[in-house]
């Protein structure tokens, strides 16, 4: 009878066990599986967005796309295939989107981000909002890549986060059946090199826009801000920090909050001096950093109201100013972007 039991609870036991490890399995499927990729019939529009007056002025003076590269429906369409598709990592483990999550604005609210074999990145993954509007084209928080075309081919290839050469890129891609309708619909044929993904993956980060947030309503006159909100833009734009240091604006300048200019500010760290070992950082898009965790390149700030209350020169503020000030940052927040259908997964 006891012997029995024992069985029967092991029987069981068992079974418990097996149906955990089921469970996992299921957690992690093999992204990029055809069976799985769910496109629409006609392409997403991308190329030709209605964007708001403020949003247009900002795009015909900074926007760093290059002739050769303007966006199509169906270039954006690859490049958000390649974007989501594990197989750009050499166990099949990551994708872009591992590290840039759109429901996160496009980063990972991580201090450093896991690579394909649980390796960790030296710096903070960045937002890939408003990548057009960085003028120079310079990417990086380092600025080491000169474009995002030169850029969006380097994860890809480093050591930590993907792994790959790019010869096996293209060879693997090749054995997808997928990508040659989508290849041939993007660039007329179904060749598949590097200079092509880079491209695709180019125009699927350009397309990354925020225009429909409670900021981009107030300049349209469509809403207004509250007293705080506008008391906050005021601070932003024009309070000099301490020490004379130049507001806000002067280095996160209106409307992509960004400013490839200025990168002159470093938080001082004694690993990382960042562009030519100068300590001085780029610094992405401001919008949507209110929902943003891990700040700065080391991801060594826990958030925004952590940031205006410390002593970090030029975004340290007054205390009275602090609630002021993220009153108004979190107007730029755009909850279209972090949902959008043409940026989400299409592997489902
Ligand atoms: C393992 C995590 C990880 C993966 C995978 C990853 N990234 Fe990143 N990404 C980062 C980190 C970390 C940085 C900042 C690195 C630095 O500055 O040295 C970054 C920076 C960037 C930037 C620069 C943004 C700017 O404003 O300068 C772009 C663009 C970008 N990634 C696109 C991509 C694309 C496209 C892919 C897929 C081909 C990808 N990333 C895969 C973590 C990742
Ligand atoms: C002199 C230029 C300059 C001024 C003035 C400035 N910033 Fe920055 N800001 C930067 C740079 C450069 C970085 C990135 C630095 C780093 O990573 O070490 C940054 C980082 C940030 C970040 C983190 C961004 C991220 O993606 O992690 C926030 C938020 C921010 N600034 C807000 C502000 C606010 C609010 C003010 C005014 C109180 C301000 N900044 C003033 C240049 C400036």
């Amino acid at each position: 009878m006891a012997a029995k039991k024992i069985m029967v609870i092991t029987a069981l036991l068992l079974m418990v066990f097996l149906l955990q490890d089921c469970s996992k399995k299921d957690t992690t499927p093999v992204s990029g599986d055809n069976s799985v990729l769910n496109l629409p019939a006609t392409a997403y529009n991308y190329s030709n967005i209605n964007y708001p007056a403020h949003i247009a002025a900002a795009l015909a003076t900074d926007d760093n796309t290059p002739a050769g590269n303007t966006i199509t429906d169906d270039g954006a369409t690859l490049g958000r295939v390649l974007f989501y598709d594990k197989h750009l990592s050499v166990n099949n483990t990551i994708s872009c989107a591992s590290c840039h999550k759109q429901e996160n604005g496009f980063t990972d609210n991580r201090q450093f981000s896991l690579g394909f074999d649980s390796g960790l990145t030296s710096r903070t993954s960045m937002n890939l909002l408003n990548l057009r509007f960085y003028k120079s084209g310079k990417m990086f928080w380092d600025e080491r890549s000169t474009t995002l075309e030169a850029q969006v081919l380097q994860p890809i290839q480093n050591h930590v986060e993907m792994g790959m050469t790019l010869g096996n890129l293209v060879s693997k891609l090749k054995g997808l059946d997928y990508y040659t309708p989508l290849f041939t619909k993007a660039f007329g044929s179904s060749d598949i090199d590097t200079i092509r993904i880079a491209r695709a993956l180019s125009q699927f980060g350009r397309s990354i826009v925020t225009y429909q947030a409670k900021y981009d309503r107030v300049k349209q006159g469509l809403a207004s801000f509250t007293a705080a909100e506008a008391a906050g833009e005021q601070l932003f734009l024009n309070a000099p920090g301490p020490g004379g240091t130049p507001a806000c604006g002067n280095c996160h300048t209106p409307p992509a909050f960004l400013n490839s200019n200025a990168p002159g500010f470093a938080l001082m760290d004694a690993n990382d001096q960042g562009i030519e070992n100068m300590n001085r950082f780029k610094a992405g898009s401001l919008r949507n950093i209110t929902t943003t965790t891990n700040l700065f390149h080391n991801g060594s700030v826990a958030d925004v109201p952590t940031m205006l209350g410390s002593r970090i020169p030029s975004h340290g503020v007054a205390p009275q100013d602090r609630a002021t000030i993220l009153a108004f940052l979190q107007t730029l927040t755009d909850n279209t972007v972090t949902s959008d259908v043409r940026f989400s997964n299409p592997f489902k």
